[in-house]
């Protein structure tokens, strides 16, 4: 069986599907690997590393896909890309169905049999195999740099011989993935924390990475296998008056706040973002999926008011050497599940397989996904 690892074609996406690192696990199981000349290079993986590795390079993308039997990707394919997929082929990739239903479709007219890495139930079994966690990971700790980088001030305390200078002030809404990330790398830069988030259970979390845990007299709605799920208007409304001292009092804000499959959750608003100090700093992870505050332009870094609202889009493609060495061990930890003797064996009762796979056979498999993409069982 062949694996196939295109050249990623996103404005801006610097990361590969394939490290030269994971190359001999997957030769182990019986599977040859060819990479796309020049796939791996914006990421720090030049061509020569994938030769040494053993593998075969071809320039022409097209003979590429058609000979695959497997195909890793990073970005979902464009409908034009998934026309290039032959039938049957086995496609392993973020697909977020919620904002790529033409993509969907066209892989299921396709005839592709494709795995959506974001949809990799959140269970102990298949811990290495989340990709939604290693790359948060990464974005949770890059917008702190990203932060740091633009704050006119310093993280740490300084005692110096011109006076004692005053720590930052970081407050991180949404303690996930990345929220607890960001946390740590406040933290370890002197930083004074907060964080907050609608899930109390990761109160522990919060303190025990050093910060002070921010609780609201809110109840929240409880979400299901770990998640947050979404809060009604009403009670965004009234979480946004609590956090509002505490957003004017930040240096720093770091949102992550996410609600799987949904648009982010508004937590700051233009009102919150005027009572902040000029200077101040918003970077928002969430801006991907439409932004946790209301002024974020996906995409930019914008000045309103003296404060700084980044909203880059795609962080974990800032870090892309780290992100494509997590994210390639993802992929092979999920193709591997699916293989059996060098051979793909679905088994559509194991959790994994029948929770991750999005098209097979011609159809949207997964409710989710249908329910995403808007399509009838
Ligand atoms: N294999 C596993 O068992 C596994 C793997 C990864 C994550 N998880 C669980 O899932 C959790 C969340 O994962 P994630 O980081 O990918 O989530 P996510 O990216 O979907 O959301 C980020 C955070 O935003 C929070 N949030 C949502 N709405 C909010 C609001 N209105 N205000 C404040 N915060 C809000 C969520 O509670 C979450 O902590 C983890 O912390 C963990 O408990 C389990």
């Amino acid at each position: 069986m062949k694996v196939a690892v295109p050249k990623e074609s996103l404005a801006g996406e610097r990361r590969v599907a394939v490290v030269p690192d994971v190359v001999p696990k997957l030769t182990g199981a019986g599977l040859e690997v060819a990479v796309e000349a020049g796939a791996g290079t914006a990421a720090g993986f030049p061509d020569t590393d994938y030769r040494a590795a053993g593998v075969g390079l071809v320039a022409d993308q097209k003979k590429l896909l058609a000979a695959a039997d497997v195909v890793f990707k990073v970005q979902p394919p464009t409908p034009p890309e998934v026309q290039l997929l032959k039938k049957g082929t086995i496609l392993l990739s973020f697909l977020q169905p919620a904002f790529n239903g033409d993509s969907i479709k066209a892989l299921a007219k396709q005839g592709v049999t494709a795995f959506s890495v974001d949809l990799v139930p959140r269970i102990s079994r298949a811990q290495s195999m989340d990709a939604l966690s290693s790359q948060a990971s990464l974005a949770g700790y890059k917008a702190v740099l990203m932060a740091a980088s633009r704050l006119g001030k310093f993280f740490p305390m300084l005692m110096t011989a011109a006076g004692t200078i005053a720590p930052a002030r970081v407050l991180v809404l949404g303690a996930g993935v990345a929220g607890l990330q960001a946390i740590a790398t406040a933290r370890r830069l002197g930083a004074i924390v907060e964080a907050y988030d609608v899930r109390p259970a990761v109160k522990e979390e919060v303190q025990s990475l050093g910060a002070k845990f921010v609780e609201l007299p809110l109840e929240a709605q409880e979400g299901q296998g770990g998640y947050a799920s979404a809060q009604s208007e009403e009670f965004l409304k009234k979480q946004r008056e609590l956090l509002a001292e505490r957003v004017g009092a930040a240096d720093v804000v770091i949102t992550t706040a996410a609600v799987p499959g949904r648009k982010a959750p508004v937590l700051v608003t233009a009102d919150m973002v005027k009572r902040m100090r000029a200077g101040s700093v918003i970077v928002d992870l969430a801006a991907e999926t439409g932004g946790n505050c209301e002024l974020t332009k996906p995409g930019e870094v914008i000045e309103v008011g003296g404060v700084w609202i980044d909203g880059t889009r795609n962080v974990p493609s800032t870090v892309a050497y780290h992100a494509s060495q997590l994210y390639s061990r993802n992929l092979v930890n999920l193709l591997l599940h699916l293989v059996k003797d060098g051979k793909i064996e679905l088994d559509f009762e194991d959790e994994i397989t029948k929770g991750a796979c999005v098209t097979h056979g011609g159809e949207i498999v997964s409710e989710r996904a249908r329910e995403a993409v808007g399509a009838k069982a």
